[in-house]
């Protein structure tokens, strides 16, 4: 029923703008936030190449310095990750994009998937608070940039009152 594929070398500008036009036809009138996340995790599987893993971390309802696993695409993945651990603790407790060229070089990165060479991950943040991470990962080493991280960035405040 979708197909949001872009054509292959579509540039980054065109690419995230296109995105982020489907992340709000997807998610603006739907108040479901699993149903969201879950059709964004997709759809960045979908317009994303060189990605092993796109999805959501949320922050735990009952554990304040912890996240938990929310919807994916990829193998399956870590379920908890306390904020003082790895890439997606690092966002989630500074509340800012991390942006990781080569994971080996990152103290602490917790190897859910041992293809993972490069990450970026963009906290959400509501009300001046983080209320989950969008984590993307790659096989290839400094696969993601400046411009990934924006286009995520946007997303991300896209869904912020929608997830
Ligand atoms: N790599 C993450 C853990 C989550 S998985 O990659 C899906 C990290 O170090 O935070």
């Amino acid at each position: 029923m979708y197909d949001f594929r872009p054509a292959p070398g579509t540039p980054k500008a065109t690419l995230y703008a296109d995105m982020l036009s489907a992340a709000d036809a997807l998610t603006r009138d739907e108040s479901d936030a699993v149903a969201n996340m879950a059709n964004v995790a997709a759809l960045l599987w979908e317009f994303l190449a060189e990605v092993n893993w796109t999805g959501f971390y949320r922050v735990s309802d009952n554990e304040p310095e912890e996240l938990v696993l929310g919807p994916f695409m990829g193998r399956p993945a870590c379920i908890r990750i306390p904020f003082a651990q790895g890439v997606c603790g690092a966002a989630a407790k500074t509340g800012k994009t991390q942006l990781v060229a080569d994971v080996h070089a990152f103290p602490g990165h917790i190897a859910c998937d041992g293809d993972t060479q490069s990450e970026l991950v963009v906290p959400v943040i509501r009300d001046g608070r983080v209320i989950a991470v969008i984590d993307l990962d790659s096989p290839s080493k400094a696969r993601f940039d400046e411009e990934d991280a924006a286009g995520i960035e946007a997303l991300a405040a896209m869904l912020a009152g929608r997830i």
